[in-house]
């Protein structure tokens, strides 16, 4: 009869279980588990450095929530040319991210956007949006009523006329996320305390590294006390057939922004309220009541189709509603205050994060954006200890 092999011995090595649990020290940490942080994070990744994430539960801030519109032009508002101008450069990144990613697998699609008036009050504030496409000089068409009908028939048929933009795309952020997820390291533990080299996190772990990146979203002001604060959204997810809605369209209803946006599977995202109150994250009848007003006044066909979602996000505001990407006077380098364009932003920031880290020059003048606009300005604000958690962007 054969020997029977010798079993590997399995019990515990008594040097090992002495040693102290050391946590591994990757180049940069990044504190915020949002579309920001993780594509910072594979952009570092891609470029040679070795980074981790921390959020205890990464992709499920305002990243969720989002809708994907890829939209410079349609988010153009007057007295914003540098954030236009980051936007208009964001938005050129987009194809080559997308297919970094995988075109099909995130659902990108580059067929436009509409957007259309609902009301003669409504036409004269898509008008005065119009100049300033045109100002910029900006590639839109203005459209009559029949002309928005014919590109996308949904619409109803007593608006006022509307503004197509061919440059505008759109994507589906929580496939982004996921896909990203699985190319990143996340550790999931919030961040209590940041340093440039090191980050103390709600366990007591202390995390040392060449650079710590912030980009907790609307939560950074309580990490750091920058002036950030949430600005809620509420959003609607709606099921019908696929191909049902050709192209996102956003709506002035009576004064009141409402957008939809078709996925390639039938889902239709319906968004967004802009509501200021603090880190509140509850549906409300009157937020969803808005949403379904305005854009059943647009899209009257959207009725008969299943709402399936209801959900809040929390965007990510600065006092002058421009983002926040560069190295602060307190050395850690900051990725936050997207706003409404954390989506679009993502890939320019994450090449900004990289050359940054790398001291490298950054894709773009990134002087409108840097940390140090808001320190002569006292923010009023005491960092709670409840909330010091990495939320994504
Ligand atoms: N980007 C659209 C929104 O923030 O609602």
């Amino acid at each position: 009869m054969a020997d029977k092999p010798a079993s590997p011995d399995t019990s515990p090595n008594p040097e090992v279980l002495s040693m102290p649990i050391v946590p591994p020290s990757p180049d940069v940490v990044i504190v915020g588990g949002g579309v920001i942080g993780l594509s910072a994070a594979w952009q570092l990744l891609q470029d040679g450095i070795d980074a981790v994430v921390l959020d205890p539960a990464p992709g499920t801030g305002a990243s969720h929530a989002a809708a994907g519109m890829l939209a410079p032009i349609h988010e153009a508002y007057w007295g914003e040319s540098h954030i236009l101008e980051l936007n208009l450069a964001a938005s050129r990144a987009w194809p080559a991210f997308a297919d970094s990613l995988g075109v099909d697998t995130v659902d990108y699609r580059h067929n436009g956007m509409l957007m259309a008036a609902y009301d003669a009050d409504d036409k004269a504030l898509l008008d005065n949006l119009g100049d300033l496409h045109e100002q910029e000089g900006l590639p839109v068409e203005r459209l009559r009523s029949r002309e928005c009908r014919a590109r996308e028939p949904l619409l109803a048929p007593g608006i006022r006329g509307g503004v197509y933009s061919p440059l505008d795309h759109q994507v589906n952020p929580r496939r982004v996320v996921a896909e990203l997820l699985n190319r990143v390291p996340v550790v999931p533990v919030s961040a209590a305390e940041v340093a440039p080299h090191q980050v103390i996190t709600d366990d007591g772990q202390v995390m040392a590294c060449r650079q710590v990146v912030v980009a907790a979203g609307a939560w950074t002001g309580r990490l750091l006390g920058v002036p950030i604060r949430p600005i809620k959204g509420q959003i609607l997810r709606l099921s019908g057939p696929e191909g049902l809605l050709r192209l996102p369209v956003r709506g002035v209803v009576r004064g009141s922004s409402v957008y939809a946006v078709p996925r390639s599977d039938g889902e239709i995202v319906v968004g967004a309220t802009q509501e200021e109150q603090g880190f509140d994250t509850r549906v409300t009848a009157g937020g969803v009541y808005e949403l379904l007003r305005d854009v059943l006044a647009l899209l009257p066909g959207l009725s008969e189709i299943d709402l399936v979602e209801t959900r809040a996000g929390l965007r990510p505001g600065a006092p002058d509603n421009a983002p926040i990407i560069g190295i602060g006077a307190d050395g850690i380098v900051y990725a936050t205050g997207h706003y409404r364009n954390g989506i679009l932003t993502s890939p320019i920031t994450a090449t900004a994060v990289s050359a940054l880290v790398q001291g490298h020059q950054t894709p773009l003048d990134l002087s409108p954006f840097s940390p140090s606009r808001f320190d002569a300005r006292p923010t009023g604000r005491t960092p709670d200890p409840e909330h010091l958690s990495g939320v994504p962007a």
